[in-house]
């Protein structure tokens, strides 16, 4: 049975993966690595053919996660990740139709923006927890630092660009709740089916929050 749908996204965990898969039978020992590793949030890229049935696997099959589904850019894809098990969604844009059809969802979602009139009009919409993307590119932290200014309602995953290195300074910030990043599984660790770096890899994403200064 897949976990329960949780109140936030934001509130899920710090560090959120960023999953990309093109074969299914990746998911569940990824997914597994992954909440080993501390890390039982995870984003489901709709990215690649196999990513709804990536979803269902994690759902199905790893109990101790929580299986989101990102990418979402057309309303039909709100209702096939809910029906495949995602719990959250994720999209790194927005538009009334997108954000009506993720309401309607049931789960909670995280539209993205980067601009402050983006965040203005989802605010005027009673969303106020949102995905900064593409985070780095986009501003970073400064961008973020001066939004908690004018608009301290809004809440933050800022994603995109983010590592190890620079997660830390996001989680830092009193409008950040969690950030995303595809760091703690690599592309070449996937391919070899190296799911023990992928953990040690999410074990050391997990610390960067748990260190007191982050949070
Ligand atoms: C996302 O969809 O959030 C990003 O692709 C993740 O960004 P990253 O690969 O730069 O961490």
């Amino acid at each position: 049975m897949p976990a329960p749908s949780p109140a936030s996204v934001l509130d899920l965990a710090p560090v959120v993966p960023v999953v990309v898969l093109r074969d299914t039978a990746d998911a569940v020992p990824l997914g597994r690595a992954l909440v080993a590793g501390g890390l039982p949030a995870i984003e489901v890229t709709l990215r690649t053919p196999a990513a709804l049935d990536v979803v269902r696997a994690i759902a199905d099959g790893v109990p101790d996660a929580v299986v989101g589904a990102g990418t979402v850019i057309r309303p039909e894809q709100v209702t096939a990740a809910v029906d495949a098990g995602a719990g959250f969604l994720v999209s790194p844009g927005w538009t009334d139709v997108l954000l009506e059809a993720m309401r309607a969802s049931g789960v909670p979602f995280l539209p993205g923006v980067s601009t402050t009139s983006e965040v203005v009009a989802l605010l005027e919409r009673g969303v106020r927890e949102m995905k900064f993307f593409p985070a780095q590119a986009a501003g970073g932290t400064a961008y973020l630092k001066s939004l908690s200014g004018p608009l301290p309602q809004a809440r933050f995953c800022p994603s995109g660009g983010i590592g190890p290195d620079t997660a830390p300074e996001y989680l830092a910030l009193p409008n950040v709740g969690c950030v995303g990043g595809s760091w703690m599984v690599p592309a070449d660790a996937v391919l070899a089916r190296d799911w023990a770096r992928i953990e040690r890899l999410a074990r050391a994403a997990a610390a960067l929050s748990a260190g007191g200064t982050c949070r």
